[in-house]
């Protein structure tokens, strides 16, 4: 009987790929960079599998391509990179890696926070121009985090795990979101609007998906709404903030600081106008990204295409309706 074959669309954990390789007939793509979407597209009439990355459009033709398509697994709690109605209306089922990114993703998201509020990037290039020379009362003064307001906007898992650490800094907690007050109060904050979270937060952080709803949530509008010292942390992704918006409030002043972990588009370009602002602090999107997390999202991954291979229901399935 011939093999499922698979193809992942990037080197995973060497475990991993051994599990795989016991399952199906696996092709890696073995450079740094993704494959084409013209790549996918050439070889997915032969697939029985295939296991992508956020950076890879998965749609409607390339469905239409793999008629033999059993399961689609995506290296990622995030799924905006496949058309997941497509993938309903094939019956195909779609896997994600929810969970065990939660509480490192939630990590950098404070990290970020800290850095922008301490300014630890631009003391970093401070002392690199030569400029200690002594102690000054006034010199990278920063923003407190201690006490201060934290408006959280999305209160999914992350959000939740943010709101973890925001208690162990005494912080008021503002939260915009579909869960209901009082799963809100549980965790010690309050349900507000979105405009008085904008209106009365020191840090806004946002952990929506990107979807129809929340493509550009944060424009122009919101980020005249916010208070001038304020500072927006994203690590939803960069489609949730219009960055023409951002670039002007933080050159203006309407908001202090941004931490950006995702942008739009990925990579940002090096002539984007957000990299020639010392107030705006960009990471390439490695909020996940510790060794153990990535580990566990690629074995997520196998478990979820394992089971697509076998007709079994995926443990992390984003679209359950297809069963
Ligand atoms: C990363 O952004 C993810 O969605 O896992």
């Amino acid at each position: 009987m011939s093999r499922d074959k698979v193809f992942a669309t990037r080197q995973l954990p060497s475990a991993t790929l051994e599990r795989l390789s016991a399952h199906c007939e696996l092709e890696v793509w073995e450079d740094f960079m993704p494959p084409d979407y013209e790549v996918i597209l050439r070889k997915v009439g032969q697939l029985s599998g295939l296991i992508s990355l956020l950076t890879d459009r998965i749609d409607a033709q390339l469905m239409d391509a793999g008629p033999g398509l059993k399961v689609i697994s995506n290296m990622a709690v995030g799924y905006d990179n496949i058309d997941v109605a497509a993938a309903n209306e094939r019956g195909i089922p779609v896997g994600n890696t929810p969970g065990v990114l939660t509480e490192t993703t939630a990590d950098f998201a404070f990290a970020l926070l800290m850095a922008v509020a301490r300014r630890i990037p631009e003391a970093k290039q401070y002392i690199q121009a030569g400029k200690w020379r002594t102690w000054h009362p006034t010199v990278l003064s920063g923003q407190d985090i201690y006490g201060a307001t934290l408006g959280i906007v999305g209160c999914g898992r992350i959000g939740k795990a943010m709101a973890r650490r925001a208690a162990g800094f005494n912080m008021r907690l503002l939260v915009n979101s579909l869960e209901d007050a009082d799963e809100i109060s549980a965790i010690g904050g309050d349900k507000v609007s979105l405009d008085e979270l904008l209106r009365e937060s020191d840090f806004v952080s946002l952990h929506v998906p990107l979807t129809d709803d929340t493509y550009h949530l944060i424009g122009k509008d919101e980020l005249a709404a916010m208070k001038p010292s304020s500072m927006l942390i994203n690590t939803a992704r960069g489609g949730v903030v219009d960055p023409a918006a951002l670039y002007e409030a933080l050159r203006d002043g309407e908001i202090l600081a941004a931490g950006l972990d995702v942008t739009e588009p990925e990579p940002i370009a090096l002539d984007d106008p957000l990299l020639s602002l010392d107030n705006c602090l960009v990471a390439p999107h490695i909020a996940s990204a510790s060794v153990a997390t990535r580990s566990k999202m690629a074995e997520m991954a196998a478990d979820n295409l394992i089971a697509g291979l076998a007709g079994q229901p995926l443990p992390t399935c984003v679209n359950p309706e297809v069963y």
